[in-house]
């Protein structure tokens, strides 16, 4: 089995599901235009982050790295009416081109973009008395475990707290690895082996972003 034909399944279900509409080609057109990197998650995986979402009956959601808008896109549309993604991105490039694909979304009035680093930016939310309810950090990998401490700490019980790339093509196995990515998940996997306030699951998911992984936790 080759990485062409997972990634020719992955295309055969997002087409039969009709998982992208307009919007979210545009969003993801608009991410090759602007030159920034291709690691927006696939359509299967976009509609099973909201499949999630909706799960756990999202009225707040945090996101650590916004990218070009393509996930905020698909957690937000899980959202009622009332509810709100607060998206942190680094790059104010990024961050710009992500505000103007939520408004052709007609999303821009439940989802907040903020610009920084967001270990800086995490404590600077106002967020009152309501839990977030879902958190997907897909961003700088060695801060993955802070992000998830932050997480954890605005949680409620049966929040998901969500990190993307955990297997990256397998070279999460290498214990020796000196590419800090790489260390990062497995620092963070190795967190949630021994973190007793939540459940842990990896997901494997091989596709058109080639074999990678999403590290899923319910906050008990
Ligand atoms: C990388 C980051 C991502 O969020 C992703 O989905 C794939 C790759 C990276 O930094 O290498
Ligand atoms: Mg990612």
């Amino acid at each position: 089995m080759s990485q062409s034909l997972f990634a020719e399944v992955d295309r055969h279900f997002s087409n039969l599901f009709q998982l992208e509409d307009a919007v979210l080609k545009a969003t993801e057109s608009s991410i090759r235009a602007h030159g920034m990197p291709e690691h927006s998650v696939s359509a299967n995986q976009g509609q099973f982050l909201q499949l999630l979402a909706r799960m756990c009956n999202v009225r707040l959601m945090v996101e650590v790295g916004t990218l070009g808008g393509y996930s905020t896109i698909w957690l937000a549309r899980a959202l009622p009416e009332d509810g709100k993604l607060i998206s942190i991105e680094l790059e104010p490039e990024f961050a710009a081109v992500a505000k103007r694909n939520l408004e052709a979304a007609g999303l821009q009035h439940k989802v907040e973009v903020h610009t920084g680093q967001a270990m800086d930016v995490l404590p600077t939310l106002e967020l009152g008395e309501s839990p977030v309810d879902l958190f997907f950090m897909d961003a700088d990998k060695p801060n993955y475990v802070n992000y998830f401490r932050w997480a954890l700490a605005y949680s409620r019980p049966g929040s998901l707290i969500l990190a993307d790339n955990v297997i990256r093509n397998g070279r999460v196995l290498d214990q020796h690895s000196a590419d800090e990515k790489v260390r990062g998940v497995r620092a963070y996997a190795e967190m949630l082996a021994t973190e007793t306030r939540v459940h842990s699951s990896v997901l494997a998911q091989v596709g058109e972003k080639e074999y990678d992984g999403l590290a899923i936790s319910l906050v008990k």
